[in-house]
């Protein structure tokens, strides 16, 4: 009786999960930045409330490619890209490329957009240099930085309070199209849109405002799924950064504004929604009355 109602059974929790695409997973190994992985993890729980499940995953299961199954959105944190194409190689790669073109959504911030490019240009001509090509080519071409001068391994005298414009895509609840502020940046890429914008379906959604507007945040339709890739970290408002490190304490002040605490989330959930997500925010109200 026992097998009976566990052979009835088996097949309902097999399909209810293959249906059910309800996780995050936040790649948290070789090349990963513990304090981008931590920073994610809290703002995605926060951002996306009870009906998303958020996960940190190592490399062993990315190659596995179980996760697939019920992934709501892959994400590739800051980081250093080298280590990720070390721990996940060409299997990893191959399954996270599936995913998307499957249908799936992929976010990826700093070493995670440099990451997703075609090929990328990283310190040219300095000690630092990394070039070449990178495996997911969610972005087709040349993906290049860093931008605001070099980048520091060792400390955060590199770090930026960017000026950013976004452009809202369809136009936000409140009738906006354009909003500008200032996003937490360190190292991160620019997308060169050449070739881009002709021959692949990516949309700029954010400009570096004194870089004669180069693209900070491109999203690409991937197949049947989709790409968001920023340069920049808006998961870092000011209360995210250290008042204790003289670099961040800096940048901390030039966040704290009432135009940056205003934009920040917002503009984040409209990320996720090209990325299919509902937000807590954007979910209807709850009628207590019922
Ligand atoms: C990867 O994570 C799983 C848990 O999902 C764990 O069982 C496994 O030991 C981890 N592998 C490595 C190499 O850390
Ligand atoms: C973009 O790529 C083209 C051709 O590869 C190159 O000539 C151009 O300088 C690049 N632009 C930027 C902003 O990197």
């Amino acid at each position: 009786m026992k097998s009976a109602i566990f052979l009835i059974l088996c097949p309902l929790v097999i399909l209810g999960q293959a249906v059910t695409r309800n996780h995050v997973y936040i790649y948290n190994d070789y090349g990963a930045d513990e304090l981008h992985v931590l920073r994610l993890q809290s703002h995605l729980r926060q951002l996306l409330g009870s009906s998303y499940v958020v996960r940190l995953i190592n490399a062993t299961d990315v190659i596995s490619g179980d996760w697939k199954n019920n992934a709501a959105l892959f994400m590739m944190p800051g980081g250093f890209d080298l280590g990720f194409i070390h721990s996940l190689g060409n299997l990893g790669a191959e399954q996270i490329r599936e995913y998307v073109r499957q249908g799936g959504s992929y976010l990826g911030t700093g070493a995670g957009s440099y990451y997703a490019c075609d090929r990328i240009e990283f310190g040219m001509h300095t000690e630092d240099e990394v070039h070449g090509e990178r495996p997911l080519k969610f972005y087709p071409d040349l993906c290049s930085g860093p931008l605001f001068g070099s980048y520091s391994y060792y400390d955060y005298s590199t770090a930026r309070a960017a000026d950013i414009t976004f452009h809202y895509i369809p136009t936000s609840a409140d009738g906006t199209n354009l909003v500008s502020f200032k996003a937490y940046y360190n190292g991160g890429n620019t997308f060169n849109v050449t070739q881009a914008n002709s021959v692949s379906n990516c949309v700029t959604l954010g400009t570096f405002d004194h870089l004669s507007n180069a693209p900070a945040i491109v999203k690409c339709n991937v197949n049947n799924g989709r790409a968001v890739l920023s340069s920049v970290h808006l998961e870092f408002g000011s209360e995210h950064l250290n008042p204790n490190d003289p670099y961040l304490a800096v940048i901390q002040q030039a966040l704290n504004s009432d135009v940056n605490q205003r934009h920040r989330l917002p503009v984040y959930k409209s990320l996720l929604k090209h990325l299919r997500l509902t937000s807590v925010a954007d979910q209807p109200a709850v009628n207590v009355n019922v």
